[in-house]
């Protein structure tokens, strides 16, 4: 049953004329559940309502206070009176003197900032001019950071609910507003479309009904019918407009827009809403903690190229969050936009979007719990590629291998110490004069060679191509600028000609990604190069996309989208800083609107162009980023630093990437600026051993990182990091089908799996593989030890089985430098195998079972295999798909999907994680096999020699 409730003014209806401050008597009122529904009440009453409020607030305080405040929030209590203009009629300063202290009663949590702009410096004169309250507090803001001074007051002019007609799918009203507010082109008339796609789904679209405005061009599922038993109800408040969204098992407010007023102008769209708790996770791309700090904190949304720092906009774009309820129920909201935005965190909690172009187009996901959170979030947005199984190995990168013969060497030097490595990669080192699709035909002479040696010793070949494209080769020298400008696949400027900026090879044009014109001539430039160099793999750069002018040459036209009304905090505090002009218009749209979808459309467009060069999975690494781009390209975390800083906070940005769709992420193992240092980069390659891409990076001028570069000590610590990994690669395939194929996360915080036990919430320094296994790295120098949290329940350390039995605790590891602790929890079964120097060798290497069993002697787990890199082995059916189970002291191995591919893989041992006692006899398919027992509980069965395809039973007793 759907449930939607209206909430309108009884018969009154306010305009112009009969606005209800315009009468003393008659005051408004409007709170939660059964009584959203107003009253009028006498002022006596009101008053007093007022004065106990402010009692309880003075006595109380906390969010749920400030919660109830705001459910019951005031500005229906009180009168609808806007601050005096100054200096006017006698009543002047009584009603202003009212006016102050209604605004004294907004508690400081709850204050949601109207002058966004200026930070410290609004005055009050600026900040009436908005009609809004100034209360300068202690501690001024810094920048958008800070109990904003200037606030809006309880009955700022906002949208009021005009009709309301059912759809097919929900309801739609118009939503009007009759007083101006302070930025150019408000849009007075609305349309809200609100849309019950599934019980688990809700979006919400307000648009102007009078003319179409941009919209994100990606693709998104279309619903026709109206969910039958939706899981949450959806509350209007007619009289101020605001959307209240429930959990109907909980009556957890999810949504409550209603704490601030809606604000649509054709350039500053901004809405707020209460949180439910603090517990706010996502909303890339930011250097921050896992869980974001609520304490004033605006994060900007804007693709942009800098070194990682914290509160600033970086390379990608995810207004996307996951939030923790009290009831430890998960929901999320995703807003559908990709104009310049500003998210803002505050404590009551609460938040505001506050973008400035598009329209407000959003989902909330009822989860509840996280993992279902993120599959709701990705069936809107895709679901992430199946990566070739290479692109799971080692990557080995640096800026600064002068030549192929020094990048070929290491690959040698790695090969002959026995260091797994499936990848090399090239910077732009390769390049000719760092023209995209040349090589060096002097340093880098040997570089097809190189490759094909590579694919030799079944190891891949990537390198670097950059967004911006040399535009001063002489004519007829460098096809892909000549044969772009022809096909005018370039970004051009206002008036038409092709915009030019600066990158490395100096003045660059850039393909307009959002023409399929440019797609096809990106497909021939990489066709072209393949046809001379074997590339199996792209990593594309530069591609917020980065400019080393602002804007262009000629800097950019003064217009409201290079100098729009309002811009948010981006770094640099213009639009066009480190870019191209805002105003550039491209196909599908102006750059004001498509700007931080670059990174989508060139990795769609690269990704597509692999499909058809190769015929395989393509691999395509990319540094900026959208919702979607996981269906087309993993990221790695950009210009880290080698600093053990950098190590920790690389663990938020892998979980955090898990969140928004793109499993396939990793970070700048050993740091990619600032000198390696030995044991960093030992920690940093153990930890990076459980990215899910991993890869070693380094900048220009830099010391070699690769771990051949450092001790014997270090690198056979490293090297023993990497092997385990590799044994690992059976599980992290598995991982990766079921990102794949249902919206699973890879890397997995632990709140995804013990979501009731809120000591994980906060955890960043340890993470899951999936659901079973517990990383727990050194992220700190000279020590030989490392604290975990332990949830409560069994866990087995990986190595040697024996057992932990935590009441959910923190405990003590020893961490010796060669050592990364690895912990399986009780109940699963993963698969292992034996590692080589490249997964194309150690995946067809016999299978080792590890089963950890629960308390009660049970454990499960799967397998997903494939070729490995033929395109849509899961959509075709060519895959193999067996669980695993224990119970009653028998292991069962069920194929429940069998094709070619798993028939030659043979399971070679097992190993039972905590049996209690010592078995008189095991059988393997009935017949008894020799087994060991140690004190510590563990089984072991070797020689099994089963084949995986078949179905097997390991038992004892
Ligand atoms: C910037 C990238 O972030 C970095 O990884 C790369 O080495 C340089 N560009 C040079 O291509």
């Amino acid at each position: 049953m759907v449930s939607y409730k209206l909430i309108h003014p009884e018969d009154v209806h306010l305009t112009e004329g009969n606005r209800l401050d315009d009468d003393e008597d008659e005051l408004m009122s409007q709170s939660e559940g059964a009584s959203l529904l107003p009253r009028r009440l006498p002022c006596s009453v009101t008053t007093a309502l007022l004065v106990i409020g402010c009692l309880l607030l003075l006595l109380c305080g906390g969010w749920l206070v400030g919660t109830m405040f705001w459910l019951h929030r005031p500005s229906n209590l009180l009168p609808h009176k806007h601050p005096p203009p100054a200096s006017t009629k006698a009543n002047t300063s009584e009603a202003s003197s009212l006016f102050g202290e209604i605004c004294a009663l907004t508690p400081e949590t709850w204050r949601f900032d109207c002058y966004p702009e200026r930070g410290a410096v609004v005055t009050r004169e600026m900040c009436e001019a908005r009609n809004c309250c100034f209360i300068a507090s202690e501690t001024p803001p810094s920048g958008r950071n800070g109990i904003p001074w200037c606030f809006y007051p309880p009955d700022f002019p906002s949208y009021s609910v005009k009709s309301v007609n059912d759809t097919s799918l929900g309801q739609k009203a118009t939503l009007v507003k009759d007083v101006k507010t302070y930025y150019p082109a408000d849009i007075m008339t609305l349309e809200l479309d609100v849309r019950y796609e599934t019980d688990t789904r809700l979006r919400v679209r307000i648009t102007d009904p009078s003319s179409s405005r941009y919209e994100v061009p990606i693709s998104i599922p279309t619903v026709s019918k109206k969910a039958e038993h939706p899981d949450y109800t959806v509350e209007l408040s007619r009289d101020r407009f605001g959307l209240i969204v429930r959990r109907i098992s909980t009556g957890a407010v999810l949504l409550n827009t209603t704490v601030a007023p809606l604000l649509y102008a054709d350039q500053f769209l901004q809405f707020s809403t209460s949180l439910p708790t603090e517990f706010i996770y996502g909303l890339g791309e930011h250097r921050s903690n896992f869980l974001h700090d609520v304490q004033w904190n605006t994060l900007t949304m804007w693709a942009r190229d800098v070194p990682p720092m914290e509160k600033t906009n970086l390379y990608g774009v995810h207004p996307f969050y996951l939030a923790m309820e009290k009831e430890k129920n998960a929901h999320g909201f995703f807003l559908l936009n990709s104009n310049a935005m500003d998210v803002v965190l505050q404590p009551a909690p609460a938040l505001t979007w506050r973008t400035i172009g598009g329209i407000l187009d959003f989902y909330v996901f009822l989860g509840p719990e996280p993992g279902t959170v993120i599959e709701q979030y990705l069936d809107v947005i895709g679901r992430p590629a199946m990566p070739i199984y290479w692109a799971l190995g080692y990557h080995l990168c640096r800026w600064g291998f002068n030549s192929s013969n020094s990048t070929w060497e290491v690959v040698k030097r790695m090969r002959n110490n026995g260091i797994p490595q499936d990848v090399q990669w090239n910077d732009i080192d390769y390049m000719d004069r760092v023209l995209d699709f040349t090589y060096d035909q002097t340093n880098f002479a040997t570089l097809p060679a190189m490759v094909k040696d590579l694919h030799a010793h079944d190891q891949r070949y990537v390198m670097v191509i950059d967004a911006g494209i040399s535009s001063v080769q002489t004519e007829g020298t460098y096809w892909p600028y000549d044969d772009g400008l022809k096909r005018g696949v370039f970004i051009k400027d206002t008036e038409g000609k092709t915009l030019i900026g600066k990158v490395w090879p100096g003045l660059t044009a850039y393909p307009d990604f959002s023409d399929n014109v440019t797609h096809e001539w990106w497909f021939e430039n990489l066709k072209r190069f393949h046809d001379q160099v074997e590339f199996d793999g792209l990593w594309i750069d530069m591609n917020e996309p980065s400019n080393f002018v602002d804007g262009s040459t000629n800097g950019c036209p003064s217009n409201n989208l290079d100098n729009p009304p309002y811009t948010p905090g981006v770094l640099g505090g213009l639009l066009r800083a480190k870019t191209v002009c805002a105003s550039a218009p491209q196909k599908q749209s102006t750059h004001y609107n498509l700007h931080s979808l670059y990174g989508l459309m060139e990795g769609e467009a690269s990704a597509n162009a692999l499909r058809r060069i190769l015929g395989k999975r393509p691999f395509v690494i990319s540094r900026s980023t959208f919702p979607s781009q996981g269906m087309y390209t993993g990221h790695w975390l950009g210009d880290n630093r080698s600093q053990w800083q950098d190590l920790y906070t690389s663990i938020a940005g892998i979980l955090t990437f898990n969140l928004l769709g793109i499993p396939l992420v990793g970070a700048d193992i050993c740091g990619f600026s600032e000198q390696p240092q030995e044991e960093l980069c030992i920690r940093w390659t153990q930890l990076g051993a459980f990215y899910p891409f991993t890869r070693n990076h380094n900048a220009i001028d830099m010391k070699p990182q690769d771990p051949t570069a450092f001790s014997p000590l270090a690198s056979t610590a490293m090297k023993k990091a990497l092997l385990l990994r590799y044994s690992l690669f059976p599980l992290l395939y598995t991982l990766f089908h079921h990102a794949h194929a249902k919206g699973h996360t890879v890397a997995r915080p632990l709140i995804f799996e013990f979501p009731k036990d809120t000591k994980t919430y906060k955890i960043d320094k340890q993470f899951l593989w999936g659901r079973s296994l517990l990383v727990t790295p050194v992220l700190e120098p000279a020590v030989d030890f490392v604290e975990g949290y332990f949830p409560e329940g069994l866990w087995y350390d990986y190595y040697t089985g024996d057992a932990i039995n935590s009441t959910g605790e923190d405990i003590r590891l020893s961490a010796p430098l060669d050592k990364i602790n690895l912990h399986l929890r009780e109940g699963s079964i993963i698969p292992t195998q034996t590692p080589n120097l490249t997964l194309w060798v150690s995946s067809g290497q016999p299978l080792h079972m590890v089963s950890a069993l629960s308390e009660n002697g049970t454990a499960c787990g799967d397998l997903f295999w494939d070729d490995g890199e033929s395109l849509d082995t899961y959509e075709n059916n060519q895959y193999a798909y067996i669980v695993f189970s224990v119970a009653q002291q028998t292991m069962t191995s069920q194929v429940l999907h069998n094709h070619l591919e798993a028939t030659y893989i043979t399971v070679q041992s097992a190993s039972f994680y905590g049996v209690k006692e010592k078995p008189s006899k095991v059988q393997v398919n009935s017949k008894d096999v020799t087994f060991a027992y140690r004190s510590n509980k563990v089984l072991t069965v070797e020689n099994l020699g089963l084949k995986l395809s078949q179905n097997f039973t390991i038992s004892w007793n």
